[in-house]
This record gives structure tokens, sequence and C-alpha cells, in this order.
């Protein structure tokens, strides 16, 4: 592939009316993408983010704890939001809650595969229900000019790979963008997601709206791996998920590669710096002993593949002060550990 076509794979992205600068995204991830977390991702060349999946039955009923979910960070002017819900009808109450959050697009979660989501007939059971997605990107359509965007699956199980009638239902009710997590509901999160399925829905998709965006999910661990999705399956952009998890470096590092460039080496200062900036924003939304129990999750991945790094984790897990924190990390750095 030469220079030039390397550089075309970064790119503007224009969903409904909004254009966003950038086709590198951060997947909504529930338990993970908090402020504090899109701030570090967005500082580190994320072009935009999403809300983890917020209950649109609990926004209708006036749930503060599920508007939390949507507050923003300081100068975070763009912000996706994921409901959840199993009927139109939940998304018309949810509305005016979450309108006065100003999201910059609405996505319905199609993926989810919880048992206590599917249950309900929310999240990946849609995937078995074109009829209601179509509905309720009528509705969302019907009373907002937000664009609006559908996160999908490949199917329920290998026997009933349902992408393109889901993604045709919200075609003709006017959805703006695709994403599809390239695995079944039945898959979870393990063996490969099939980038296959993602080339025949960007054509599928393509052919009939070319001015819908899809976006891939699945699989996206290293820079090369974007570079990789985008060139093989004529996607739009890519959501990066666990792979932005204790490390937001990779934004600004597959932006590098996607404009011909090489990605740079973040090196353990730096990495530290971040995650304990990560931290002390948590803290702001809570108290610094909650922060410091919640930061743990991603304090693991930010010390995956570090010399001493598991040493540091197990200390890390009592730490219960930010002093603590910046003490392990001070002696990880200097190499007194
Ligand atoms: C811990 C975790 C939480 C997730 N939460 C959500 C969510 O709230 N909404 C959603 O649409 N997908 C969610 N996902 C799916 C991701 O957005 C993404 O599609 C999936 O992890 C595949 O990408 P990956 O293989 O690169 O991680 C979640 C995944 C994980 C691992």
């Amino acid at each position: 592939m030469d220079a030039e076509q390397t550089r075309s794979l970064y790119h503007p992205v224009t969903i409904g009316s909004l254009t966003i600068e950038g086709n590198l995204f951060l997947a909504p991830l529930a338990g993970y993408t908090d402020r504090a977390f899109r701030s570090v991702c967005l500082e580190r060349g994320a072009s935009f983010t999403y809300t983890e999946m917020v209950s649109a039955e609990g926004l209708a009923r006036g749930s503060e704890n599920t508007e939390k979910l949507m507050s923003r960070a300081e100068r975070e002017e763009l912000l996706g939001v994921q409901i959840f819900m199993n009927d139109a009808s939940v998304a018309i109450r949810a509305l005016p809650r979450l309108l006065q959050h100003d999201p910059s697009i609405i996505d319905i979660n199609c993926g989810c595969p919880v048992p206590k989501v599917v249950k309900t007939g929310s999240g990946s059971a849609l995937m078995k229900e074109p009829q209601k997605v179509q509905e309720m990107v009528r509705a969302l359509k019907e009373y907002t000019d937000i664009p609006v965007s559908i996160k999908i699956r490949t199917g329920w199980d290998k026997n009933s790979i349902t992408f393109k009638e889901v993604a045709d239902a919200a075609l003709s009710a006017g959805v703006d963008m695709i994403t599809m997590h390239a695995r079944t509901r039945q898959e979870g999160y393990s063996g490969t997601a099939q980038w296959s399925a993602l080339t025949e829905l960007s054509h599928f998709v393509h052919n009939r709206n070319p001015r819908v965006a899809v976006f891939g999910s699945g699989d996206l661990f290293s820079p090369l791996a974007a570079k990789e999705m985008l060139k093989t399956t004529s996607v739009d952009g890519v959501m990066f998920a666990r792979g932005a998890i204790g490390n937001p470096f990779i934004f600004e590092d597959t932006r590098q590669v996607l404009t011909g460039g090489k990605a740079a080496e973040h090196d353990l200062a730096v990495r530290m710096k971040v995650m304990l900036k990560q931290l002390h924003r948590m803290g702001t939304d809570s108290s610094q002993e909650l922060a410091c129990r919640e930061m743990r999750k991603h304090a693991t991945s930010y010390l995956k593949g570090i010399p001493h790094g598991s040493r540091a984790k197990q200390e890390l897990v009592q730490a219960t002060s930010y002093a603590e924190y910046e003490q392990v990390c001070t002696r990880l750095i200097e190499g007194d550990l």
C-alpha cells in the first residue's frame, strides 16, 4: 500500500448533521467510560467518545445515578450517549431528561450480552427483533434532530446471523450510523471477531445509503489492527474498546500510524502520569478512597507488560489514597519495587 492510500485511512466522518474531525472513537464500555477516562482518551487523540450504556427506563424514572453517567468532563464538547431499552415507548419517555444533557449522538445498544439486560428484551435480544430497532430509531428521529446510531452484533448465535436485517430496518427508519461488534451474542467476547462480516455490512449499508457511517469494533488491540480493519473492511472508522483500557495512547499512536508515521514510545513515567491524572479526575466525582478502589481495574491494565508491574499491582490493590498510588508509581519508575 502506498503512502497516499495509507494517509487516507484517517479522515473526518459525518454522522447526520455532525462532522467529527477523525475516525478513531472510544467505544461505550460499562464500568469504564466515565468522564475521567473519556477525558484522558480525548487528550490522547480520541476523535469522539461515548458514555457507558445508560438505562432509558432509569432516565424516564428520573434516577439520579443514571443521569450521573452523562455528566461531562471539563471542555468535553461532544459526547455520544448510549441508551438501552426494549421498546420505542421507553425511548420517548426518556427523551426529556436525555435532551437536557445535550447528546451529540444518541446510540441504541443492540449488543449487550448480559443476561439481566437480554432477559428484558434489551441489548443483543434486539438482534432478533429488527422491527423493534426500526421503531426505536424512527421514534428518536421523529422527536429530535440529533444524529441516531445503533451498535449491533453480528447476530444472536451462529444460526441466527441477522446484522443485515437489523441494519436494513434501521436504515429504513433513517439511522445515521451503524457500529458492529463482529461477534454474536453467544460468543460474548471470546474467540476472534469476524471482520469479514464488517466488510459485508459496510458494502450493504453504503450501497443503500453512502451517507450512513459504518464503524467496526472487535479485537482492536493495536494501531496496526485498526489500520488493518480500516484497510480490509471498508468501514469508515473504528471504535477501540478493551484496547484503550490502560492505554489511552492507542488513539494518538493509531493516528500516527495511519498518517504514515510511527507510533511514539510512551515511557513509564508518562504512562504513570496519565494514570494518576485519571485517578485524580475520578476523585472529583466520589471520594479519594472510592476513586482509588474504582481505579484498580484501570491500573491493572496500565501496568500490563511493565517490568515489576505485578508487584505494583499487588500494592495498588491495597492503596486507599492518592499518596499511596503516587508512592507506588514513583518506586516503580525508580526501579525500587
Ligand atoms: C467491560 C466491557 C464493557 C462493555 N460495555 C459496553 C456498553 O456499555 N455498550 C456497548 O455497546 N458495548 C459495550 N462493550 C462492548 C465494546 O464496546 C466492544 O464492542 C467490544 O469490547 C469489542 O471490542 P474489543 O474486542 O476491541 O474489546 C463492552 C465491552 C467490555 C469488555
